[in-house]
């Protein structure tokens, strides 16, 4: 898929502030760091679309970006945060559980997980709670460029590993980089085959009788 256009819409607080659409929408989640406004900046090919930050916490809200004029990238608020007082941290897991429960026009979401770490209990446990309730999740492994590839295979291997004594089944795994761009094709052609096809142009069937005019 080709991206035309991308431009940010609105940043809702909750999901009673999410824009009413009905456009298919694709949300970006993981810890705080893990690199999921990078990720979305380098899917629109657009540098500055999406805050990023070296420190922890910089996106607070839920941030929706129209590509194409015809899907939604949605940027989340990373989790474990640990800058964030309590009821800052209830709140976020209230409005976030809420947007990703009940967000009708949300399709699919991404769950980012840095390829340079072992397993994390936390990724763990919101994978588990993903597919407790039911929803259609991917992994996504970030920032490949910063271990060797075996480093990266196998921290992906073991992760990959702990999903199974989980019994946890996401849809796909990609490994991206925001900075070599990595798995932008794999995950674009990967959206687009989960967006309703357009509908082929019908040949027309009204009969021309301009040639007896002649
Ligand atoms: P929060 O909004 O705080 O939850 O963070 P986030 O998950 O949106 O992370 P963000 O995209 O802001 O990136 C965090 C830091 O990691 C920034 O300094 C980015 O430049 C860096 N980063 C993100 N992705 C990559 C990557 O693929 N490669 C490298 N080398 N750095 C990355
Ligand atoms: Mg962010």
């Amino acid at each position: 898929m080709k991206v035309d256009t991308a431009q940010f819409v609105i940043s809702a607080k909750d999901l009673e502030a999410c824009p009413a659409s009905s456009l298919p929408e694709f949300a970006f989640i993981g810890r705080s760091n893990v690199g999921k406004s990078s990720l979305i900046n380098m899917l629109a090919a657009k540098k500055e679309l999406a805050h990023t930050s070296s420190k922890p916490g910089k996106t607070q809200l839920i941030n929706f970006f129209k590509i194409n004029q015809a899907w939604h990238l949605v940027d989340l608020p990373g989790y474990g945060y640990a800058k964030l007082s309590k009821s800052k941290q209830q709140a976020f897991n209230r409005d976030i559980s809420a947007y990703l429960t009940e967000r009708t026009n949300l399709k699919h979401i991404f769950l980012l997980v840095d390829s340079q770490i072992e397993p994390q209990g936390g990724d763990l446990s919101f994978a588990e709670w993903l597919q407790q309730c039911g929803l259609s999740y991917s992994i996504i492994f970030t920032k490949t460029d910063r271990s060797s590839e075996i480093q990266v295979a196998n921290h992906a291997q073991r992760f990959v590993e702990e999903l199974e004594a989980w019994a946890l089944q996401p849809t796909e795994i990609f490994y991206c980089s925001a900075k070599t761009k990595k798995g932008r094709g794999l995950l674009l052609q990967w959206i687009d085959r989960q967006l309703p096809k357009k509908p082929k142009k019908k040949p027309t069937n009204r009969l021309n009788l301009d040639w007896m005019q002649r």
